[in-house]
């Protein structure tokens, strides 16, 4: 990899993945099997980023990737303080620009921010200089669980190029489905969905993305199956007839993952409703990769950090 596309990264915001090209996102994979060397070993600390610091502004509920986030910086050695917009001043009517305005004066070089508006992320960036990374806006965007997705895909299948990947379920208001096909399709992957018929936003006639009824149709002899969660508390009453009547139609469950390929992956970004969009049974099966999806992502959020803020690969 040139030094040019090592720097290329350098300031620049994670937004969005449409505003990566496939050589950067194969910069970010790369650097990330490098990051996973440091997470797996006894003493997980690297003096990449001394005298940086992060901070973790989050406006909705998150376990995995705000802590990813926080472990990521330390383990690069950055400062970095997550807040509590509950116990902050954004309570008291403070509004996005001034939060965003005092974190700044405060001497940040990024910002990890998660927003249930739809191009929060990108407001950020306008409004102040440090690195800005979306950890999800609305229904928009969640650039950084599209990247572990590859990645978590790459290290199981030694490829991206040509597999077959099935997303199911509430496509209409997932972040991660938006960001999962961006990625997806630039990186060459062939990209199959499936879901109730409410669920699926208009936006989909993307070239390249194929849209089933059925989701046997989707999956079978897919290579992965990337299971949505169904996003309750952003559902208007009756999208569709039940939860059982979900999980018997769309559930993925044993029986129609033997509709996939032998050796098929399962992803789920969590948190899961089991036993709704997938069974119990397939979540702590042998074909599941969620437990590595939660691993790599520290790992690609180490790369994004190193990237973003000092803009070389680690050398150690
Ligand atoms: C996702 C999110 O918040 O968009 N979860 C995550 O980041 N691990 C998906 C979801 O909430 O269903």
């Amino acid at each position: 990899m040139s030094e040019n596309t090592a720097t290329a990264l350098s300031g620049r915001s994670v937004t969005a993945l449409e505003n990566f090209s496939s050589k950067e996102i194969r910069l970010i994979l790369d650097t990330a099997k490098e990051m996973k060397k440091i997470i797996q070993r006894d003493i997980k600390k690297v003096p990449t980023l001394r005298g940086k610091a992060i901070v973790n502004l989050f406006f909705e509920p998150s376990t995995r990737t705000r802590t990813s986030f926080e472990l990521a910086g330390k383990y690069l050695s950055a400062d970095v303080v997550s807040i509590n917009t509950a116990s902050s001043s954004v309570v008291k009517g403070e509004s996005l620009r001034d939060t965003l305005y005092t974190i700044e004066a405060m001497g940040v070089d990024a910002i990890v921010m998660r927003h249930k508006a739809e191009g929060a992320a990108d407001f950020a960036s306008q409004v102040v200089k440090p690195v800005i990374i979306n950890a999800g806006d609305g229904a928009h965007a969640h650039p950084s669980q599209a990247l572990l997705d590859l990645f978590t895909i790459e290290q199981a299948k030694g490829r991206l190029e040509g597999l077959k990947v099935a997303i199911i379920g509430d496509i209409l208001h997932s972040r991660v489905a938006r960001s999962d096909i961006n990625g997806m399709l630039k990186m060459g992957v062939e990209v199959h969905l499936a879901g109730p018929k409410t669920l699926m936003p208009r936006f989909l006639d993307i070239k390249g993305v194929h849209i089933h009824d059925r989701v046997e149709e989707a999956i079978d002899n897919a290579d992965v199956i990337n299971v949505l969660r169904i996003q309750l508390e952003r559902q208007q009453a009756g999208l569709f007839p039940s939860t059982r009547e979900y999980a018997r139609i769309f559930g993925i469950n044993d029986d129609r993952l033997r509709l996939a390929k032998e050796d098929v992956l399962v992803l789920h970004p969590g948190p899961q409703n089991k036993g709704l969009e997938i069974s119990t049974a397939v979540t702590y099966g042998e074909h599941s990769a969620i437990r590595d999806q939660v691993q790599n992502g520290v790992a690609v959020r180490m790369a994004l950090l190193t990237l973003t803020l000092i803009g070389k690969k680690q050398q150690d």
